[in-house]
């Protein structure tokens, strides 16, 4: 099902309840829509295509509204398969359609698909006419790869954004800000933020700027996943600013993982003492918490507390796919507090610390590292790194 957004903008898109895992790594409970737009002018434009599995599906869309092979231009803001895997399709239908994207986007098509059009590459700020609505495409570096674009219909004031400003979660048929409920938005989008983007938040911080700078007018924000928005399309440019900032919160995430409780148990005490001292504490068990999740709620916290047992002389799996995490997504830098189990050599939370620090995070003192069950003096320990946690936070 096709949606107008204003005359002759038409949302194409199309809703994902089959994927379990975005990226076959982050839990989607509530779906995602890879979003999809036709402007229909003199010329007919689609902007962006869907994820290979529903190119049929996305075609009917674009056949309630024009003939697909009458499109003169593709649009590819983006060339991640999820808006592009259904190229092959709308190519094999419109053989001559023109595909526009960004220079370095070309040379990615080379290499990820063998389809027949021709192309145009456009500059940063080109403008292209349709008749009587112009296209102007502002290049958008690493939003979400370093080949992506957004595309601005100056009379209409709409900016497709591609991934930036996007949300997991399905449409369900209510495509706008207004016909949703922005909690579930405001969740789903920092969760889809800090899983897809965290890596690139000093390029949402320069996108949003380049975007500010050129003083154009928004009336809608229409991105690749997640909803439309039209009553207030700055609310979520303000989030993600927010949220990108390097300015972290004034809470502790405590992250660890456990076999058999004792690495549990020391979470805990570090957890009862920080809220003890007035620290509002978040914590999560890798082996239960979403990768998603643990990463949500750890990228803007002040003060990251890990902790592992020893496996193998290593630390436990999880847990080190989590820190592999924190350096892949070169989290914003702070102090990170480290505990640990182990049962005769040890060697889990060496390992975590030079790590760390090799990326050069602040490894917080002490260090603890406890033999099995906490006795009172590890518990002392983990006391003192409570209390330089909370003054850290403070
Ligand atoms: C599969 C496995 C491998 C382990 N490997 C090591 C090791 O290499 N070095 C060590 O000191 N302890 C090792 N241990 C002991 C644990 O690190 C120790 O018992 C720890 O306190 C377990 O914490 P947990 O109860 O939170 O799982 C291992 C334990 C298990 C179950
Ligand atoms: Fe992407
Ligand atoms: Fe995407």
């Amino acid at each position: 099902m096709h949606r107008e957004i204003t005359k002759g903008v038409y949302y194409v898109g199309v809703d994902d309840h089959h994927t379990e895992l975005f990226e076959n790594l982050w839990k989607i409970p509530f779906g995602v829509s890879y979003n999809s737009y036709l402007i229909v002018d003199e010329k007919i434009a689609v902007v962006d295509t869907v994820k290979g599995p529903w190119a049929d599906e996305w075609l009917n869309n674009i056949k309630e509204i024009v003939d697909p092979s009458k499109i003169d231009y593709i649009i590819l803001n983006h060339m991640e398969p999820d808006h592009t895997g259904s190229l092959p399709d709308i190519t094999a239908i419109a053989p001559n359609a023109i595909i526009i994207y960004t220079p370095f986007a070309s040379k990615m098509r080379y290499s990820f698909y063998d389809v027949p059009n021709p192309e145009k590459t456009v500059a940063d700020l080109e403008e292209l006419s349709l008749g009587s609505k112009t296209l102007k495409f502002v290049h958008a570096k690493f939003l979400h790869w370093p080949e992506t674009m957004m595309t601005y219909i100056v009379e209409d004031e709409v900016l497709l954004t591609c991934d930036a400003f996007g949300a997991f979660g399905a449409l369900n048929g209510k495509h706008f800000d207004d016909e949703i409920k922005m909690e579930l938005v405001e969740k789903e989008s920092w969760r889809y933020v800090s899983a897809i983007i965290t890596s690139y938040f000093k390029f949402v911080q320069a996108g949003i700027q380049k975007v500010k700078d050129l003083g154009i007018g928004i009336k809608f924000i229409a991105p690749s996943h997640g909803p439309i928005y039209r009553k207030d399309p700055m609310w979520i440019v303000q989030k993600y600013a927010e949220w990108s900032s390097p300015e972290l919160e004034k809470y502790c995430t405590i992250v660890y993982g456990t076999m058999y409780g004792f690495t549990h148990r020391a979470a805990m005490t570090l957890k009862k003492e920080l809220t003890e001292l007035g620290v509002e504490v978040r914590l999560h068990n890798v082996s239960y918490s979403d990768m998603s999740k643990v990463i949500a709620d750890s990228v803007r916290a002040g003060v990251l507390a890990i902790g592992t047992p020893t496996y193998d002389a290593f630390p436990y799996p999880k847990v080190w796919g989590f820190v592999n995490e924190v350096e892949g997504k070169r989290f914003p830098k702070r102090p990170i507090a480290l505990f640990g189990t182990y049962g005769w050599g040890g060697g889990g939370v060496k390992k975590l610390k030079e790590q760390l620090e090799r990326c050069n995070y602040e490894v917080m003192e002490p260090v603890v590292r406890v033999r099995g069950k906490a006795r009172e003096e590890e518990k002392g320990q983990l006391k003192e790194l409570a209390n330089a946690i909370a003054d850290v936070l403070k």
